[in-house]
């Protein structure tokens, strides 16, 4: 008896685990972003920009911590402070979501945030080539 009761728990805390993970891996991800004023949507600085300084920016440096701790060392959104939150982290692998994000789109939210996410403004911290950088960064390499 107790065996059966032990087993559907684990059967239960399994079921629950792997909806979790489905729901983080969503793709289409939700998104209810704010869209960037029109012209800064537009603009698109990422020709000039630095993507070695922007790796280090998303891996260590960025304030008040590491962009790669809730988008993920893959840039798929499943970094470890990532997980509880709600919405998740944007995944930038997921290419139905990004096709629609533009560079400057990018560049607004790292800049002055999310509001009501986890997704803090950056703009007090990080130059504005320095958020070019980044932006450049993750295009590059996460983006397909
Ligand atoms: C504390 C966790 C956290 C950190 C640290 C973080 N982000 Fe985010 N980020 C989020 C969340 C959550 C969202 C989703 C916001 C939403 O749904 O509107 C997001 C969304 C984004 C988006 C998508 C914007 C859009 O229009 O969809 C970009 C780009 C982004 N983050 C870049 C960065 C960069 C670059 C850094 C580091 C400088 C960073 N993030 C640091 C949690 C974080």
């Amino acid at each position: 008896m107790k065996k059966i009761v032990v087993l559907s728990i684990l059967a239960v805390f399994s079921l629950f685990v792997v909806s979790a993970a489905y729901a983080g891996g969503a793709c289409p991800q939700p998104r209810k972003t704010k869209a960037a004023p029109g012209g800064t949507a537009k603009m698109d600085k990422t020709a000039g920009a630095n993507a070695d300084n922007g790796k280090k920016i998303y891996d260590k440096t960025a304030k008040p911590m590491a962009c790669k701790m809730c988008h993920g060392d893959k840039g798929d959104g499943a970094g470890k402070l990532g997980a509880a939150l709600k919405p998740k982290p944007r995944d930038f692998t997921c290419a139905a979501t990004m096709k629609k994000i533009s560079a400057g789109q990018m560049f607004w939210i790292i800049k002055n945030g999310s509001a009501g996410t986890g997704m803090v403004a950056h703009g007090k911290t990080l130059k504005d080539n320095e958020i070019w950088d980044v932006v450049k960064f993750i295009r590059d390499e996460y983006v397909k």
